[in-house]
């Protein structure tokens, strides 16, 4: 059992945590009116790709609510520039974008229906889209267990538990997965600059799950490593392309490159909604560039001069050459990983 929900829908209002405020606050915020869900994926007040995707598909669900119109025509036109509006809120997670046509698609396939009805399929369809990913994410973390063993010293960056998704978590729900079998091992998370996904939230959720960690700086993981105290990197995902290359938090290269040149196994645990399989290659994922703000303050806190030339990259793309093998829910996709994603992206669950 998770003694915490990053997103729920309740009488038709969304109810979240907000992220900006843990680990010293765990305070819910309810949410009825779409544009401040657009507010809230902006503002990282809910985040992770899996997140980004449910909370995409519940604003749109609550952009349907608000739209008073009896005309299903124009319903669904109505409809379709809320999720349009709503697409613009982050650019990388392609879960966002997944949601969003799939809340289009229910309907265009309820076209013929009333506005009540149409209204009810999407809010039911928001709900399905969070059940899905506790389900995909329980099944993805059993493929990825076996890698787990007794003793490892595991590397993760950023957040990918359950506050990042609809629950359970994806890389970390690995880790959960490993430990619930009674596998014993420690973690190394990095701290995640600038915002600190990992040393604010994937400590929060280790401490919760009692797995045992040490929080590290991002530039410690290469003495780590020299030090042979890595047995595996495992860390999530924003957006992967169809051959393999993979966006995720600003980093991850990095330390991909470091996994190699040390022989240590490098996996990226992604559900199949992470895929963007019209993408050839990583040079096509939009990366987002953050305010400077972001990097210039913490908290209010002013850590450069405020004229600073920033560049605030949120993400960054990982060949696919580095990486051992991708994590999904229906196997592990290895190298080469162009015609076991296909092979995957086909296979029947
Ligand atoms: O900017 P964020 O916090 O949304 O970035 C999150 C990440 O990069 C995660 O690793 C990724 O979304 C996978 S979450 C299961």
């Amino acid at each position: 059992m998770i003694p915490y929900c990053s997103i729920c829908w309740d009488d038709n209002k969304v109810r979240l945590l907000d992220q900006r405020l843990l680990p010293q606050e765990e305070v819910y915020l309810e949410i009825s009116d779409y544009r401040d869900m657009i507010e809230a994926i902006r503002t990282l007040t809910i985040r992770g790709a899996p997140a980004i995707g449910v909370a995409a598909a519940m604003g749109a669900a609550l952009g349907a609510l608000e739209l008073e119109t009896e005309d299903p025509e124009e319903f669904r036109q109505r409809f379709a520039d809320v999720c349009r509006e709503i697409a613009q809120a982050r650019p990388t997670a392609v879960n966002l974008f997944w949601a969003l046509q799939r809340m289009q698609a229910v309907a265009e396939a309820h076209a013929g229906e009333s506005v009540a009805s149409l209204k009810e399929h999407l809010v039911h369809e928001a709900q399905v889209i969070l059940k899905e990913d506790e389900t995909i994410n329980r099944h993805l973390a059993q493929h990825g267990r076996p890698l787990i063993k007794d003793g490892y010293q595991v590397l993760t960056h950023c957040n990918t538990g359950a506050l990042a998704t609809g629950a359970y978590g994806t890389a970390l729900g690995v880790l959960r997965a490993a430990w619930e079998a009674g596998r014993r091992f420690s973690v190394w998370v990095d701290e995640t600059r600038p915002l600190l996904q990992g040393a604010r939230l994937t400590t929060w959720e280790l401490e919760k799950i009692g797995i045992p960690y040490t929080l590290i700086p991002d530039g410690a993981a290469a003495a780590l490593m020299r030090q042979q105290k890595v047995n595996l990197v495992i860390v999530g995902a924003d957006r992967i392309a169809a051959n393999g290359d993979t966006a995720n938090k600003i980093g991850t290269y990095s330390l991909a490159v470091l996994a190699k040149f040390h022989g240590v196994p490098f996996f990226v645990a992604a559900p199949l909604s992470t895929f963007d399989f019209a993408l050839p290659n990583g040079n096509f994922i939009p990366v987002e560039e953050r305010p400077a703000e972001e990097l210039i303050r913490f908290r209010g806190e002013t850590v450069a001069p405020a004229e600073t030339p920033v560049l605030n990259l949120a993400f960054d793309i990982t060949p696919k050459e580095l990486i051992t093998g991708i994590i999904t829910e229906r196997g592990i996709a290895w190298q080469p990983l162009s015609s076991s994603i296909k092979y995957l992206k086909d296979a029947k669950d």
